[in-house]
């Protein structure tokens, strides 16, 4: 069997990193730069430095600062034509995830026709994409690593992705500094969101020897300093680990695909609004109730990573992993289940059938698991 790894070219990285923004836009041909960010950020100015590194570097620059948090298939069109009002020669995605997902649609619908729900799924876009450099401010979703871009689908309901070869980004900036600013809520649900994307790529059934040593390092980074990160917002040293962390574990799960948390995560009705860090961290610790006795061996990793002793009975220990998790959202603050979000009991089949259906995502997940199983889990977790 033949496995192949992609990823992003070129990655800057370290404290003060963004400063590097001009250069790395006129290396890559960039005179025309539009800055794609969300309203929340734009008005709290955290995009002004990379704002003005590109003027001072020669560049002219718009702000697109209209990314929505859930992104809409009519977000991606307004967005790109404002880049095609501005003539946009290269486009700077920057933010959290939704920013950068709008981004990378975006790119995608200045390189190719129509609109974007039609390129919904694997390898459907045709043409390669306009230059595009992504500057995450979360460290969680990993998107600045990924190929995939996921969005509403305000028609049918649920998310999509846009999944392409040809949206892995020019460059990226990590610039932990960038993230200094990140209330603690903010920063527990994204650093979870980044620990589950290293471990549904970690014990999946497309793991690589490659993408294990990602997905291992990455988890290591956030046992170590999720705590500190949210407690004090400030240790750089925490926000740098967090940050290359979630990177680390894009660069793993961009590979393999996500699992069952993700799947349930991201079928929750749109109405309630959960940030995506939060939904899927209130549902890991059951899906890794869930899965742990598939691939014992693993999770038995994860359990020792979140801080157990190594036991040779690898099934107890693994077992244990999902124990560790729960103690880390209680830390946290973030509640477990999807109960205490007021998601309600009459949705739950919905969430499963929608979950069973993702084939991208249940298709990696060690354990099967269809509609049944998954509303079995979720209606366990209630009371
Ligand atoms: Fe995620």
């Amino acid at each position: 069997m033949t496995f192949v790894h992609n990823t992003v070219k070129r990655i800057v990285h370290g404290c003060g990193s963004i400063k590097e923004a001009a250069s790395e836009a006129k290396a890559l041909g960039g005179t025309r730069a539009i800055i794609v960010t969300d309203p929340g950020l734009a008005k709290l100015g955290v995009h002004k430095v990379l704002e003005e590194t590109l003027l001072a570097g020669g560049l002219a620059v718009s702000v697109y600062d209209q990314a929505e948090l859930e992104p809409s298939v009519d977000s991606i069109a307004h967005c790109a034509d404002a880049a095609r009002d501005f003539g946009a020669d290269i486009i700077f995605g920057f933010g959290g995830g939704s920013a950068l997902d709008t981004t990378k649609a975006c790119a995608v619908l200045l390189g190719n026709e129509g609109t974007i729900d039609q390129y919904f799924g694997m390898g459907k876009v045709k043409n390669p994409l306009p230059p595009m450099i992504l500057v995450p401010t979360t460290a969680g979703t990993g998107s600045e690593m990924t190929s995939i871009s996921v969005l509403a689908d305000t028609k049918n309901g649920g998310k999509w992705g846009v999944v392409s070869d040809y949206m892995y980004a020019t460059a990226v900036i990590l610039d932990p500094e960038l993230t200094v600013g990140l209330p603690p809520s903010v920063t527990a649900a994204t650093g979870i969101d980044a620990f589950v994307h290293a471990m549904e790529s970690f014990c999946g059934k497309a793991d690589t020897p490659i993408t294990n040593a990602l997905n291992i390092h990455a988890m290591k980074l956030i046992a170590r300093s999720m705590r500190r990160a949210y407690t004090n917002g400030q240790d750089l040293a925490a926000r740098a680990d967090m940050l290359y962390a979630s990177t680390i574990a894009g660069m793993g799960f961009s590979n393999t695909q996500n699992g069952i948390i993700h799947a349930v995560g991201t079928a929750i009705p749109r109405e309630y609004h959960m940030p995506h860090g939060v939904a899927i961290a209130c549902l890991a610790p059951m899906c890794m109730a869930f899965n742990y006795m598939a691939r014992p061996e693993k999770y038995a990793e994860v359990a020792m990573i979140l801080g157990e002793k190594y036991d040779s009975d690898t099934l107890a220990l693994a077992e244990r992993a999902s124990h560790r998790m729960s103690a880390l959202l209680k830390d946290i603050r973030i509640a477990e289940g999807l109960q205490p979000y007021g998601v309600t009991r009459s949705d739950l089949p919905l969430i499963a059938e929608r979950a069973a259906g993702n084939a991208r995502l249940i298709g990696n997940n060690p354990r099967p698991a269809n509609a049944k199983l998954i509303l079995e889990m979720l209606e366990a977790s209630y009371s």
